[in-house]
């Protein structure tokens, strides 16, 4: 198992496949995903090799991400490929949850079997106006239909956007009450393209805390191997309510997770500032032991925290680019 002079370990590879996204979230990719350049992201013997290497190194949780993961065509084959490991026994991906509703059945078929899927408002208005499309009802229809087939962890994803959201706190409880998912409060965070926007809308997720606290919502205690989220439960609710709050002082001391991008740097951290390429050791299946041996080494560089509070946002331009 890959651990850090911190004593962290990192049982969890969150792998970019695609930095397209056909959304144009705001505080993501408001003028929506603009191709610079040639793409030439991971291919499937890439990918194969990376996750070949990573189960070595005692990864079990693959999470594929993007951009919008299931944009690429072969989705679903690659899906298949690592959920075949008997090695991975968690295969989740990040969605937007377009089309989720058709394929949720396909994609569980494949070896998928957790999911996140991002619904930044329950108002189909303010949904539109976030993502730049009119399919709030659309994607919950999904997440019913993920319940459905049978993924064992639905996670819905909330960017907590001051006086855009914030006060559909109530909503989503509402929903929890009888869905058995887990509603997440993601802290928005700075990057490199967004400062404007993060000055004029991030907001503490304290203020969802108390909230939580006051109608009788109970802290879980973090389980070892946890990732940074806080979670909290209550007796009369299906679903619960976390919190990830990447500002907070102790964010970075559960950090369980390493990043590849879609073109193959390892990432240590979202916020740093190296990309370590590791695509040049994924050209044939040989190249295995050095790819495995640069990982381990690489882990020695992993800082204690980000710099976040300083306003130092590492390289990322935005999440499509890094891997939400
Ligand atoms: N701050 C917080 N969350 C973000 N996401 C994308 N960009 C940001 C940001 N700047 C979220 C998406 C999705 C998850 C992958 O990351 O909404 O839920
Ligand atoms: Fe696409 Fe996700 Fe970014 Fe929204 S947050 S634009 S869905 S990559």
């Amino acid at each position: 198992m890959l651990v850090d002079k911190y004593n962290r370990s990192f049982p969890y590879l969150r792998l970019s496949i695609t930095e397209v996204c056909n959304f144009s979230c705001n505080y993501c990719l408001p003028d929506g995903y603009k191709k610079t350049g040639a793409e030439h992201f991971l291919n499937q013997d890439e990918i194969r090799r990376l996750v070949d290497a990573f189960v070595e190194l005692g990864v079990w949780k693959i999470r594929l991400t993007g951009g919008e993961p299931t944009i690429r065509k072969d989705f679903t084959e690659i899906a298949k490929m690592i959920g075949d490991r008997p090695e991975i026994d968690t295969l989740a991906f990040t969605t937007n949850g377009y089309r989720l509703k058709e394929r949720a059945q396909e994609w569980h078929d494949a070896g998928l079997n957790a999911i996140n899927v991002s619904i930044d408002s329950l108002n189909a208005k303010k949904f539109h106006a976030i993502t730049g499309h009119d399919r709030m009802q659309e994607v919950r229809e999904g997440i019913d239909k993920a319940i459905e087939v049978g993924f064992k962890d639905v996670k819905i994803n909330v960017v907590l956007l001051k006086g855009v959201n914030d006060d559909e706190l109530d909503n989503y409880l509402e929903y929890v009450k009888d869905t058995p998912v887990s509603v997440r409060y993601i802290e928005l965070m700075q990057t490199g393209d967004n400062l404007t926007y993060f000055n004029k809308f991030h907001l503490s997720s304290d203020t969802v805390k108390d909230k939580l606290l006051a109608q009788g919502w109970v802290e879980n205690i973090r389980a070892l191997g946890a990732g940074p989220a806080a979670n909290f439960t209550h007796a009369d609710y299906a679903g619960s309510i976390g919190l990830i709050a990447p500002y907070s002082k102790d964010f970075c001391t559960n950090c369980n997770r390493l990043r590849i991008t879609s073109s193959g740097d390892l990432r240590l951290c979202l916020f740093g500032n190296v990309g370590i390429p590791l695509r040049h050791m994924l050209h044939n299946d040989d190249q295995k032991g050095d790819l495995v041996a640069a990982i381990s080494k690489q882990l020695d560089y992993k800082a204690s925290s980000h710099f976040l509070a300083l306003g130092d946002t590492g390289i990322m331009t935005n999440l499509s680019s890094t891997g939400g």
